[in-house]
């Protein structure tokens, strides 16, 4: 899969911009605040409908715009696509793949795959837990479509199960009525929990093999990376687990056993990276993580992802940056950065710059 342009309307600081991307490695440079990310935004939200930031659609359009667009071009398998999203203010976006209107933002799974890469993802493994669960959504939701659906439907349920243990909570008993509903949504919690749990038992299984590889390339052999996954409670317990939280769930007005309440494990050389690992051992297992995804989004579905580095190389050391860069051969990359000359000096291939400078665009030659 190759994206081979861009174009956009009112989406965030640009009025109306068209780009064209090289195959390779295309970079922005610019100064803070010129809208790099913006660009970088937009092709993700072209690729998974979603922004890598947690937004509302109607922050995307330009302040003052009634709405906004963003057109993704791509060549896929010698087939050309273009993704249109409209977005609106008060309504949900519009989704269409040549032409065609889509009935549903799952239905543009499989199309494009894409791993962005921020400064915050190198805190992953010193964050909390929900992080690393919205890690292992964002990843398993663009590999397995029933994944997706069963998220999706979990998260549904469990807003509304909370909606009720509150209720139920302040008013210090409850209704045969809610009883039954309660003991419903257990049941659709079951049955889309447990096959939650299972497809991320087997992805951080896949993935722990190439992450240890990785972080064993990355620090020279020194460091034995496991990663395993911490679920709140087994597949095969889950029914009985949330029938003996139910007095506990309604004592303090909230879902308390469950797949939302699930962590990963990081070891170092049988230490726990999250506790007790020092911040750069902390950084250099996030960006194994990061490195490791490629190669697994690879294996699943036997295409190369296009890669967004968002800022990331001044995060890194040289040594981590190189071990960044040289892992990105055959791989379509955008990368942001302040400034290119670093990377000019050390001869880094670029195949497309473009100069990010007050909402304009420039596209100069490498
Ligand atoms: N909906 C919007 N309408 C208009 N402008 C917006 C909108 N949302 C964000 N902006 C502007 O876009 C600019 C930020 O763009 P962006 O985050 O892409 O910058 P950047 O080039 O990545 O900067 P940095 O180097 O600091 O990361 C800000 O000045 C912000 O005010
Ligand atoms: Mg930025």
């Amino acid at each position: 899969m190759e994206l081979t342009g861009l174009e956009l309307k009112d989406f965030r600081n640009y009025e109306d911009l068209s780009l064209s991307f090289d195959k390779g490695t295309n970079i922005f440079y610019g100064g803070n605040a010129q809208g790099k990310t913006n660009i970088l935004e937009a092709i993700f939200l072209g690729c998974t409908s979603r922004s890598h930031r947690s937004v509302k659609d109607k922050e995307l359009i330009r302040f003052g715009a009634p709405e906004g667009h963003v057109k993704l071009l791509l060549k896929k398998n010698g087939i050309d696509y273009r993704i249109d999203l409209h977005i609106k203010k008060n309504r949900s976006k519009g989704i269409a793949v040549n032409g065609a209107a889509l009935r549903k933002m799952s239905d543009l799974f499989g199309i494009a795959r894409v791993i962005f890469f921020s400064p915050e993802d190198l805190s992953l493994i010193k964050n909390g837990p929900a992080e690393r669960r919205r890690f292992l959504d964002t990843e398993l939701c663009q590999i397995d479509r029933i994944y997706t659906h069963d998220l999706i439907s979990y998260n549904r349920v469990i807003d509304q199960k909370n909606k009720l243990l509150k209720k139920i909570c302040e008013k210090g008993k409850k209704t045969e009525e809610e009883a039954a509903v309660l003991s419903i949504y257990n049941e659709q919690l079951c049955k889309y929990g447990a096959s939650i749990i299972e497809a991320r038992d087997r992805f951080i299984r896949d993935l722990s093999v190439i992450v240890k590889e990785k972080h064993k390339e990355l620090t020279d052999g020194a460091e034995d990376l496991s990663m395993t996954y911490e679920p709140d409670v087994k597949a095969k317990d889950l029914e009985k687990e949330i029938l003996l939280s139910a007095e506990r769930e309604e004592r303090m007005g909230a879902a308390m056993t469950g797949p939302h309440r699930d962590d990963i494990c990081f070891k170092v050389n049988g230490v726990d990276l999250r506790h007790f690992g020092s911040q750069g051992q902390q950084r250099t297992g996030a960006l194994s993580l990061k490195l490791s995804e490629i190669a697994l989004v690879e294996n699943a579905t036997g295409e190369k992802p296009v890669l967004l580095l968002d800022d990331v190389l001044s995060e890194l050391d040289r040594k981590r940056q190189d071990m960044l860069l040289s892992s990105l051969t055959g791989v379509q990359v955008f990368i942001t950065s302040t400034g290119i000359d670093d990377l000019i000096e050390r001869r880094f291939r670029m195949d497309r710059i473009f100069f990010v400078d007050k909402r304009k665009v420039t596209d100069s030659v490498s």
